[in-house]
């Protein structure tokens, strides 16, 4: 059986972000979170710790969150990604940035974008969470700032203005 390896110099991948595919000639050694920032100026994913351990560069892979500086960008193909610049609804905020704004789930903003991308998900798959788990959706990003009790509160409004929405 022929081996197929790709690399190490740069190979054309075709990603799917948001909802459109870009085109981008990247070494495979590359993490995601280093081409959405360097390659496709989508600044809004943020590194933190660069491995891991904080939730800023979080993004939706195929409908789960996923730690973009954790995976590779050629791990991608194929696959449809969601960043904090696909989660607006045209020019409408989505439900969770504007009960952010509303609730102050924020202080510096640094998390945000991971935080709201996570919220995102975790109300998709379970549209009326507890109070528990909230805290368990959310518990992959950090918030330096210790914004925690705003972001719940935040992330349960949302999950209630949704639900109107629906009903
Ligand atoms: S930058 Fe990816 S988890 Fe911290
Ligand atoms: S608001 Fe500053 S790190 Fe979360």
């Amino acid at each position: 059986m022929a081996l197929n390896f790709r690399g190490p110099d740069a190979v054309p991948l075709t990603l799917q972000i948001n909802g459109e595919a870009h085109q981008v000639l990247v070494e495979p050694r590359r993490t995601l979170l280093s081409v959405l920032r360097e390659e496709l100026g989508l600044t809004g994913t943020k590194r933190g710790c660069g491995q891991g351990q904080c939730g800023a560069c979080t993004v939706i892979l195929d409908g789960e969150t996923a730690y973009a500086c954790l995976t590779l960008a050629i791990e991608c193909e194929g696959r449809e990604i969601v960043t904090i610049e696909g989660i607006a609804q045209g020019d409408a905020l989505h439900p969770v940035q504007a009960a952010f704004i509303q609730h102050d789930g924020y202080q510096c903003g640094f998390c945000t974008p991971g935080q709201v991308v996570s919220a995102v998900a975790l109300l998709a798959h379970t549209p009326q969470p507890s109070e528990a788990e909230i805290r368990a959706g959310m518990a992959g990003n950090i918030c330096r700032c210790g914004a925690y009790p705003a972001i719940i509160r935040s992330v349960r409004a949302a999950a209630e203005t949704m639900a109107e929405q629906e009903g």
